[in-house]
């Protein structure tokens, strides 16, 4: 993992130690390294310099005011599914001309404050969004800017939770449709057809579904054009995944050489959507061992982490790594190691981070889980009235709180006890 090293035994996260962070901030916190964000959206505009492109980080991913900052100063763009995500990144100092809004259930309060604020693109998803857009912007009397999502039917060969891009899913126009829709929406008084959008899923682990769903938006970007239809940018989504224990994912380069050639004769604009792969191996979740319990089929090891700070493990089955912040002095520690289910104090029997992981472990260990930079906070709840972890964010030696631990007092503060008249 780029940021995380063991210095002495003991993790840091760049030139800061682990230990040192739980420590000053308490556990649980999210811990990112601003340096390893930066890089890999430095990877993708790299990649794909040799074309006009625009890179929108998935807000959604991971939407702490902090990460869309420097993402934002670094010049991304950004994809949003909620006004309250455009709100976010506006905060941030994110520029709305480079925000895309995606997601099924746009509403017209919502198409009324993304146009105000000057929207880059609507992602339609379905007519009756793209009537409603047109709707809205014909009341303000404005173009709204939009592409269609469509879907390409491949399968993305990831877990059906997080698969968007077949038939039987909610998202987008099916490819059949997509000509006629575009038609439809060239129609209408205030729409500004600029684009055309696909995202098949997430957590990608191969290039061949990118490819493929790009060999179909080809097509229809062909049709289009000789209907009379021409668009400004290609918006080919999110998706690639990452490494949480031994996954071999592509790399962008791979990702990158895959693509180009046939972007390259498109002469479009080409917009990428990545949410994960820009932070999920950004970030740690630290949290504490509070109690073991070790029984005669299982040992448990009790965390001050729970599935309401993180849910990918009980919602998805995923595996993501954990890792001691101190090395046993002699390495690998082979006496005292022991297989350890590492559950919150949560009362779910879904309520685990990881199961069966050979550790060796003390009450008052800190542990940190990677590949946590994404769908980690975003994804948090107060689930048994726990207050959401702190966030850190690190840079060099350098270390900062980018939100305070939630306070059980903030929890209930908007609620209002009955009164018997
Ligand atoms: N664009 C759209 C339209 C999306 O729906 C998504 C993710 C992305 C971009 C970003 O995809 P990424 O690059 O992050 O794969 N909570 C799940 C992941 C859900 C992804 C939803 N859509 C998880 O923790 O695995």
């Amino acid at each position: 993992l780029p940021a995380l090293s063991y210095r002495d035994d003991a993790l840091h996260m760049e030139q800061v130690s682990v230990d040192e962070l739980a420590k000053q901030y308490g556990t649980p916190c999210y811990v990112y390294s601003k340096q390893a964000i930066l890089d890999v959206y430095q990877a993708y505009t790299d990649s794909f310099t040799s074309l006009d492109h625009q890179v929108c980080y998935a807000v959604k991913a991971n939407s702490n005011l902090a990460v869309l900052g420097m993402l934002a100063q670094a010049g991304a763009g950004f994809d949003i599914v909620s006004r309250g995500e455009l709100v976010r990144v506006l905060a941030a100092g994110g520029a709305a001309s480079r925000v895309v809004f995606s997601g099924v259930g746009k509403t017209y309060g919502d198409i009324e404050y993304a146009l105000t604020q000057g929207i880059g693109c609507f992602n339609v998803e379905s007519i009756s969004e793209l009537t409603l857009i047109n709707e809205v912007a014909a009341a303000l009397n404005k173009r709204a800017p939009i592409s269609l999502r469509v879907n390409p039917n491949v399968d993305a060969k990831t877990h059906p939770y997080i698969s968007t891009g077949l038939k039987d899913n909610k998202f987008g126009i099916t490819h059949e449709d997509a000509l006629a829709v575009y038609q439809q929406a060239a129609d209408l008084s205030h729409i500004d057809i600029v684009g055309i959008d696909c995202h098949i899923g997430s957590q990608l682990t191969e290039v061949a579904p990118f490819v493929a769903a790009l060999d179909k938006v080809i097509e229809l970007i062909h049709s289009l054009r000789d209907h009379g239809i021409e668009l400004r940018h290609i918006d080919l989504g999110g998706g690639l995944g990452v490494r949480y224990i031994d996954e071999t994912p592509v790399s962008i380069d791979e990702f990158a050489e895959a693509l180009l050639p046939k972007l390259s004769e498109l002469g479009l604009t080409v917009f990428f959507e990545p949410g994960r792969s820009i932070v999920a191996n950004a970030g740690v979740l630290l949290t504490q061992v509070d109690v073991l319990k070790p029984t005669e089929h299982k040992n448990f090891a009790i965390v001050d982490a729970a599935m309401n700070d993180l849910i990918r493990p009980a919602l998805y089955q995923a595996e993501m790594a954990v890792i001691p912040s101190t090395l046993p002095s002699d390495g690998i520690d082979t006496n005292g190691t022991k297989p350890w289910d590492i559950v919150g104090a949560i009362c779910e029997t879904g309520d685990f981070l990881a199961k069966d992981r050979l550790l060796s472990l003390e009450a008052g260990a800190v542990l940190a889980v990677t590949g946590a930079g994404a769908y980690g906070f975003t994804m948090s709840s107060n689930y048994n009235s726990r207050p959401r972890a702190s966030e850190v964010m690190v840079s060099g030696n350098n270390h900062q709180l980018i939100r305070k631990r939630e306070t059980v007092e903030a929890l209930y503060a908007d609620e209002i006890l009955w009164q018997d008249k």
